[in-house]
C-alpha cells in the first residue's frame, strides 16, 4: 500500500517527504488554482520533486478537449497520470488516452458501480480509480464503501488500483486502509493526526510528573 499527498503546494510536498508519506502526489484544478501562478510550471516542479506518480486533472468537459489536454499534461513528465472524471466524456477520453499510453486516474467516483465501464477498458486497463470519501460526508451523506469498490475492481480488472481520496478525517482514513492500494491524504489531515490533543496532553502530564522528581534522581 502506498501513500500519496493530495496537494499542489511545494512546501507541503517537501515537508511531508521526510515522513514517507509522499510516494506520489494528486492534484486537482482547485488545488492548483489555490496556489496561483502558472499551473503547468507548478506541475512540472511537482513532477521533478516526486519520484512516484503525479495526478493532474483535465479541465474540459468534452472528450476531444480532454484528450488534447491529457496528451499535453502527459508530456510534462513521465510520471504524470491524467485524472479524468467518471462521466461519459471522461470514458471516451480514457479509452483514447489509454491507447496512446497515457496513464489514467478515474476520479469523482462516489459509488462502486460507477467504476464498472472504466474497469472494462483493457487495452490497457486504467491505472487508478479514485474513490472520493470525504466530499459526500461534507454534505451529511455516507461515503462509498471502499470494500465494494475493491471487490468490483478485483472481479473486473485485477490490475487497476483503488486510490482512496478526499480523506478529511482519521475515521475516513482508517476505513479505507484495509482495501485501498493507495491513499491520498491532504497535509491538513496528517497535521491533525500529529496534533492529537490527548497525545499532547499526555506528553505534558508525564513531563510535569517527571519534573517533580529531584534533578539528581532523573535519568538524563
Ligand atoms: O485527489 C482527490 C481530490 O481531488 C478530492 O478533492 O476537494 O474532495 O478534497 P476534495
Amino acid at each position: 500500500m502506498r501513500f500519496f499527498l493530495d496537494t499542489a503546494n511545494l512546501y507541503e510536498i517537501d515537508h511531508w517527504r521526510e515522513f514517507g508519506l509522499v510516494q506520489g502526489v494528486t492534484t486537482n484544478p482547485a488545488l492548483l488554482a489555490k496556489e496561483g501562478g502558472d499551473a503547468l510550471g507548478r506541475l512540472k516542479n511537482i513532477c521533478s520533486m516526486v519520484a512516484g506518480p503525479v495526478s493532474a486533472e483535465v479541465t474540459y468537459q468534452d472528450h476531444p478537449s480532454m484528450i488534447q489536454q491529457g496528451l499535453r499534461l502527459a508530456g510534462v513528465a513521465p510520471n504524470v497520470v491524467v485524472k479524468l472524471p467518471a462521466t461519459i466524456e471522461g470514458y471516451r477520453a480514457a479509452k483514447v488516452l489509454g491507447s496512446r499510453n497515457v496513464k489514467r486516474n478515474i476520479t469523482l467516483t462516489f459509488v462502486a458501480t460507477q467504476a464498472i465501464p472504466f474497469l472494462m477498458l483493457n487495452s490497457p486497463p486504467v491505472e487508478y480509480v479514485s474513490a472520493i470519501c470525504g466530499r459526500p460526508e461534507d454534505f451529511g451523506v455516507v461515503s462509498l464503501e471502499a470494500s465494494y469498490l475493491k471487490a468490483t475492481i478485483d472481479r473486473l480488472s485485477k490490475v487497476t488500483q483503488l486510490l482512496a481520496a478526499s480523506i478529511r478525517t482519521s475515521v475516513q482514513l482508517a476505513s479505507v486502509i484495509p482495501y485501498a492500494d493507495v491513499v491520498t491524504v491532504p497535509p491538513s489531515t496528517w497535521r491533525t493526526l500529529f496534533a492529537n490533543p490527548m497525545t499532547l496532553q499526555g506528553e505534558n502530564d508525564f513531563l510535569n510528573a517527571w519534573r517533580e522528581l529531584p534533578a539528581e534522581w532523573r535519568t538524563s
